[in-house]
């Protein structure tokens, strides 16, 4: 096979799954980090054969991040976590795992190295999670200062973890809560802010950061084109789902009791560092450039999430389709 060689970690996620079919038909030679390979062998058909290979590597053990990277032209890190549990903290996946990349990048001399953080990436949160990728960022570019940086609001597209999870409860619960500050029957009390930004955008903005000229050592805030507080998104979602829940504001004192209990799921619901990210609007600064900069016009959710919501609505309404569409 010719073509540039990436080395992608977190390949077989959410994001990772769009950007490794994203960069196979732009003609990259594309390896997928993962712990786990058979798991991520679903990605190979994205590609020609031979284009996307699985590697076995880790982000907490530096020679399989060395070896991962070794020959790479590019190389990608969307490793995140979303909760600490047992091994798995926020310092060692988005510090000392993103620190290792970097450092072996510098190490190896790749030529381009992303590192993707999120929005709202700072050392004074009071979440541990907007701390930890803040940290992370500055330990990408202690090692190598040219990194590119992206920093997504909220990322929505078919697999997302954010609509679906809304839809999942429109479709199991009697109401859906938001949380908020103010009184939720005013209009300032929509609870906090997002600006989702869709997945097809930010791949492409890291497929050009690539190639590009001008993005070494930049950090771009990747937002969609409408601010909505979280009523307006169970809104969107009751909508969309057609389940017709009363969508409930609790204040926060509530969401902070809930946690406490919800966080011990398999899959945590709500974790109390969560509910301390959620009380901080999650909306581009204006600070920092964002897709503009790479001619993307950033896709409305309008468009997208109907698509994939559908799947969350009563039995009668999907029949129904199905029927309309004979
Ligand atoms: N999705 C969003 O709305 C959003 C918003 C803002 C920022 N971000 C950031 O964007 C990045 C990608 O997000 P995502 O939603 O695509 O995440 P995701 O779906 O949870 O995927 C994370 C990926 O990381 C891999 N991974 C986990 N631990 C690893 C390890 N030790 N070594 C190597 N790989 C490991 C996972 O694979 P295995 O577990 O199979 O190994 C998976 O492929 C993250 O940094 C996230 O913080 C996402």
């Amino acid at each position: 096979m010719t073509g540039k060689l990436v080395t992608i970690f977190g390949g077989s996620g959410f994001i990772g799954r769009y950007l490794v079919r994203h960069l196979a038909s732009r003609g990259w030679r594309v390896r997928v980090a993962v712990r786990d390979v058979e798991r991520a062998n679903f990605l190979k058909p994205a590609g020609n054969l031979g284009q996307i290979a699985m590697f076995p590597a880790s982000i907490t053990d530096t020679a399989s991040v060395a070896a991962a990277v070794h020959g790479a032209d590019a190389v990608i890190n969307l490793v995140g976590i979303l909760y600490e549990r047992g091994k798995r903290r926020f310092q060692t996946m988005h510090v000392d795992g993103a620190a290792n990349i970097a450092k072996a990048c510098a190490a190896t001399g790749v030529k381009r190295l992303i590192h993707m953080s999120a929005l709202g990436a700072d050392p004074n949160s009071p979440s541990a999670y907007a701390r930890s990728k803040d940290a992370g960022e500055m330990a990408v570019r202690g090692a190598y200062p040219t990194a590119t940086i992206f920093r997504p609001s909220v990322v929505f597209g078919t697999e997302d973890g954010f609509f679906n999870l809304f839809g999942w409860m429109a479709q199991i619960f009697p109401f859906i809560p938001f949380f908020t500050h103010a009184n939720p029957h005013l209009p300032a009390g929509g609870g906090p802010k997002f600006q989702p930004v869709y997945v097809g955008d930010v791949v492409e903005a890291i497929a050009q950061a690539l190639t590009g000229e001008g993005h070494a050592g930049k950090i771009y805030e990747l937002a969609g084109p409408r601010v909505y507080d979280m009523r307006a998104i169970m809104h969107i979602v009751n909508h969309e789902t057609q389940r017709q829940r009363a969508v409930v504001g609790l204040p926060f004192p509530v969401a902070q009791v809930a946690a406490v209990f919800l966080q011990f799921l398999p899959k945590p619901l709500l974790t109390p560092d969560q509910v301390r990210l959620l009380k901080i609007d999650n909306v581009a600064t204006g600070r920092r450039p964002g897709l503009a900069v790479f001619g993307i016009t950033p896709t409305t959710l309008e468009v997208v999430v109907p698509t994939y919501l559908k799947r969350f609505r009563p039995l009668q309404q999907t029949k129904k389709l199905r029927l309309q569409a004979r």
